[in-house]
């Protein structure tokens, strides 16, 4: 299965305005592309965190299959539906490993911080797909928390506008 970790971020690798939660600087273009490149992965993963920040705004599809990591899943018992949006608690190696055994090809990785973090330090990502915004924050969410050193391969770049660019990483 091809996994792939996606997100948005100020040219400073914030991947959060300061103390606020979701992702509300994504330009109009992100937010088209992010869209569409949802529909050609057949599952994805959040953190409890990020589906929190995002669910009163995100439309729970029919596909891609969503799955929520959380420590307390038993806690969205009424917002799961089964084929459809899961929570699980676990790790996520082996949320990975049971998306591929079911069958699932390509599994978008959509953050937040501590998912991507523990995803690319578990050699769970095979790309990496970053919209850089023109804008700097100085403070929030970094890509990735803590102290790590993960060689990419840079795949491509792309402008998704006049101001925004699209950067497609693999891990080496
Ligand atoms: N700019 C972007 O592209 C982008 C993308 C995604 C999210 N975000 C933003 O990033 C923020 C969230 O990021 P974050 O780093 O704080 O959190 P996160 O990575 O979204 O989620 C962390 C949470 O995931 C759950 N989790 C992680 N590993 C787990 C494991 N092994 N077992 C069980 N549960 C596990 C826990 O949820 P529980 O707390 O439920 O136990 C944990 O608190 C939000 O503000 C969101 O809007 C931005």
């Amino acid at each position: 299965m091809l996994t792939v970790g996606i997100a948005v971020m100020s040219l400073d690798g914030c991947l959060t305005r300061h103390g606020e939660e979701g992702a509300g600087f994504a330009s109009r273009e992100d937010q088209h592309f992010f869209a569409e490149t949802l529909g050609t992965f057949d599952c994805m993963v959040m953190g409890g965190a990020g589906y929190r920040a995002s669910r009163a705004r995100a439309r729970v599809t029919p596909a891609p299959f969503r799955v929520v990591l959380t420590r307390e899943p038993e806690a969205y018992t009424a917002e799961a539906q089964a084929g459809v949006l899961e929570f699980r608690s676990d790790e996520p190696a082996e949320t990975i490993r049971d998306l591929a055994r079911r069958g699932f090809a390509r599994c978008a990785l959509v953050g937040g911080a501590r998912l991507l973090t523990a995803s690319v330090k578990a050699g769970l990502l095979d790309e990496l797909w970053l919209t850089v915004e023109p804008v700097a924050f100085g403070s929030g969410l970094r890509l990735f928390e803590g102290r790590v050193e993960i060689p990419f391969e840079l795949v491509g770049v792309e402008s998704l506008g006049r101001h925004t660019l699209l950067i497609r990483y693999r891990t080496a």
